[in-house]
């Protein structure tokens, strides 16, 4: 078992990473003194998968617990189904004193924190994620949110967990395709740190994807000491630091948009690195060799994400809705080398109009070419 602790100034808290740790579930409640009115928002997939495990955990608790299941997908990260939860906790009786467990991926998790974090002006959430991408991502760092209208994680909080719960064991279900999303995340924090860490994920990326019982834990460990490192110095994204962690997400989310959630988020994410790495390069921050060489390890998983069609005009046009766009000007994180990233970078309509059309290229329809060309 590996313990983490993410130590945001007034909001410390411990990762706890195991096999077979949900079982000690109660345990970390009571160790962490939390409330025992415990309100469980949890992904329905996740339920009937494991429903004997959560339901072992229910009968186990003393005092009240009420469980909530939904449909985890993009239109459900909704305000409809947010105020759906307000009204079960309030007609179920939740109050002040109310813990809320989010068992599932990111999606449950963003709602859920959300909920925990408007609910009595605030109580107390534990997150226990089963998506490889909710472990190495999500779970952690206080980023709460829903989508509204044409756009994602508009509205939302910062509220930070009284502890993460990762077993591994959740995983020994989850879809190839949704290992991939977690894949795209990983490769994210692997150009994010050092050069270790991408070597590591570049000579195992097979062994990663059939998720190897050590290297999984301990690439869940990198990531999480990664990014509880980054937010507990820039807890709110107001110094930079955190705006790292967007690599690839301003092209991902307007991705998610414009495929109108057919692609899911860690695949959009998967695509986005791409561009971003396209547009490092075409403004001649990132070398034509660091561009082959990380293009090497996105271009692996090609084959396991594919694109119909795409609008690189609307696309640009999401992008200047998004919420780290300001007066309509984009920014971007673009990357110099593994380790050294560049963020609030702006970029001319031609060049992220390049930028989509190189990073689409390997993902879209038979044309899986690499093209070094700059024009
Ligand atoms: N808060 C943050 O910092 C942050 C960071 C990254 C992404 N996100 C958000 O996370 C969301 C994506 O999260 P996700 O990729 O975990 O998606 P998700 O929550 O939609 O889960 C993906 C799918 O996997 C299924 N699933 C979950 N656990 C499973 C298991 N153990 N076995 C089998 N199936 C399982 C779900 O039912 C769902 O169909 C996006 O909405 C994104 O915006 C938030």
């Amino acid at each position: 078992m590996n313990k983490i602790i993410v130590k945001i100034p007034g909001n410390t808290y411990p990762v706890i990473i195991g096999s077979g740790v949900f079982e000690k579930l109660s345990l970390y409640i009571e160790k962490e003194r939390l409330n025992k009115n415990i309100f469980i928002v949890i992904d329905e997939n996740v339920y009937s998968l494991f429903e004997e495990r959560v339901n072992q955990f229910i009968v186990s608790t003393e005092s009240k617990t009420y469980l909530y299941s939904f449909v985890a997908n993009e239109s459900n990260k909704s305000l409809s189904v947010l105020s759906d939860i307000h009204s079960a906790l309030l007609n179920n009786g939740f109050g002040r004193d109310t813990l809320i467990i989010a068992i599932g991926g990111g999606i449950t998790g963003d709602i859920a924190s959300y909920a925990a974090s408007t609910f009595m002006r605030g109580v107390q959430i534990v997150h226990i994620p089963t998506t490889l991408l909710a472990m190495v991502d999500s779970s952690v760092g206080g980023k709460t949110g829903i989508n509204f209208g044409a756009t994602k994680n508009s509205i939302g909080s910062f509220y930070q967990p009284r502890f993460v719960l990762t077993d591994v064991d959740f995983l020994s279900t989850l879809p190839k395709e949704e290992i991939i999303c977690g894949i795209g995340e990983i490769i994210k924090y692997s150009l994010l740190a050092n050069g270790m860490f991408l070597k590591n994920v570049k000579n195992n990326l097979p062994k990663i994807i059939s998720l190897d019982k050590k290297l999984i834990k301990t690439v869940i460990k990198n990531c999480v000491e990664m990014k509880a490192g980054i937010v507990a110095s820039d807890e709110k994204e107001e110094r930079g630091l955190r705006k790292i962690l967007n690599l690839g997400h301003t092209f991902a989310h307007s991705i998610e948009m414009e495929q109108k959630h057919k692609i899911k988020h860690g695949q959009a994410v998967i695509i986005g690195l791409a561009c971003s790495i396209h547009l490092s390069n075409k403004l001649n921050i990132l070398s034509d060799r660091l561009l082959a060489e990380y293009l090497s390890i996105i271009i692996k998983l090609s084959d396991l994400i594919s694109v119909k069609k795409y609008n690189s005009s609307a696309l640009i046009e999401i992008m200047k809705r998004d919420k780290k766009a300001e007066s309509d000007k984009i920014k971007f994180v673009l990357l110099k080398e593994a380790g050294k990233i560049f963020v609030d970078m702006e970029a001319e309509q031609n060049d992220i109009d390049y930028a989509i059309n190189n990073g689409f290229q390997y993902f879209f329809g038979t044309g899986k070419i690499y093209c070094s060309e700059k024009d």
